[in-house]
């Protein structure tokens, strides 16, 4: 990664594509790898808030969310403090910079060693689901990697959840933090702009999705929930949401390389950890972005 090399790193939420956050030409290199139509901003991942408040400035409300919820899935959006830490190309030109102290050990322990912030997006090719295993990882970027972590399944399944805190508190990605839970901390979140919403992209399936199905047309593959779900890819028999959230890129994938003349998804609910996943869900089925 000193050399500007790519790794591929898990997480406690999906595997990254990472490279060294200060070095527009490996930041280059993760955005080819994706093949990304836009430079997206990346996140800045830091091994912990000291690293953090190198990079971009906290304010209360920060060090609240930090405090409660790092290492883990949250990140936050906020004012760049060191302009070169983090490249403009990596920030997409803004001013702001987003941070997350993630949760597994590998991930901490390579930041920590590399003793910089690193980018890394999801690991997928853009507008794919995001790889949960090292398989799936490999299978999307691996051509274009120097280096690979094994971490096993990653454990939540589901990206991190996006905080933009530049005015309001805002919600800008449904993710592994409910939003119920930032609120218990910060206050009320204020919904974030349409476009801030879109700005994870697509994760397409080659086949359709459908949603909120109550069973399966005849090709079409089906991802149940629930007790009286039925099929190999029933995303949580007992109805838990952060099991369905762990199984849910996987399931897709699985089900997509079948070649089904559709994918039929049962209806989640809204609530907690189900926001986030209804929020994949959608863009999956080509709703959003
Ligand atoms: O769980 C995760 O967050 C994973 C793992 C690997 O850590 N990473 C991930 O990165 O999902 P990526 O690049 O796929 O998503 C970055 C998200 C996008 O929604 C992007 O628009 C938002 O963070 N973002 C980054 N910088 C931003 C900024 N300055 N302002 C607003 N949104 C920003
Ligand atoms: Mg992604």
């Amino acid at each position: 990664m000193r050399g500007g090399g790519l790794v591929l790193m898990p997480t406690e939420t999906v595997y990254g594509l990472a490279g060294d956050a200060a070095d527009a030409r490996a930041v280059a290199a993760v955005y080819e790898a994706k093949g990304r139509p836009s430079f997206n901003p990346l996140i800045a991942h830091v091994a912990d808030v000291g690293m953090a408040r190198r990079i971009a400035r906290f304010d209360a409300r920060a060090e609240a969310l930090a405090a409660r919820f790092w290492p883990g899935p949250l990140t936050l959006v906020l004012p760049v403090a060191d302009p070169a830490a983090v490249c403009d190309l990596a920030r997409a030109g803004l001013d702001t910079v987003a941070v997350r102290a993630p949760a597994h050990p590998l991930a901490h322990a390579l930041i920590a060693a590399f003793g910089g912030p690193v980018v890394a997006p999801s690991a997928n090719r853009s507008g794919r689901p995001s790889p949960t295993s090292l398989a799936d990882a490999l299978e999307e970027t691996g051509a274009f990697v120097q280096a690979a972590l094994d971490g096993g399944p990653c454990a939540v399944g589901l990206e991190s959840t996006v905080v933009g805190l530049l005015d309001e508190a805002r919600l800008l990605r449904p993710g592994a933090v409910t939003r119920a839970q930032i609120e218990a901390v910060i206050g009320p979140l204020a919904e974030a702009a349409d476009d801030a919403r879109r700005s994870p992209g697509r994760l397409t399936p080659d086949a359709p999705v459908r949603l909120d199905a109550t069973a399966p047309q005849p090709g079409e593959a089906w991802l149940s929930f629930g007790p009286a779900g039925a099929g190999p890819w029933n995303l949580s028999p007992t109805g838990d949401l952060a099991e369905a959230a762990a199984n849910l890129f996987a399931y897709l994938r699985a089900a997509d390389r079948t070649s089904p003349a559709g994918i039929a998804v049962a209806p989640i609910p809204h609530e907690g950890l189900g926001e986030a996943i209804n929020d994949r869900l959608k863009r999956a089925a080509g709703f959003v972005g």
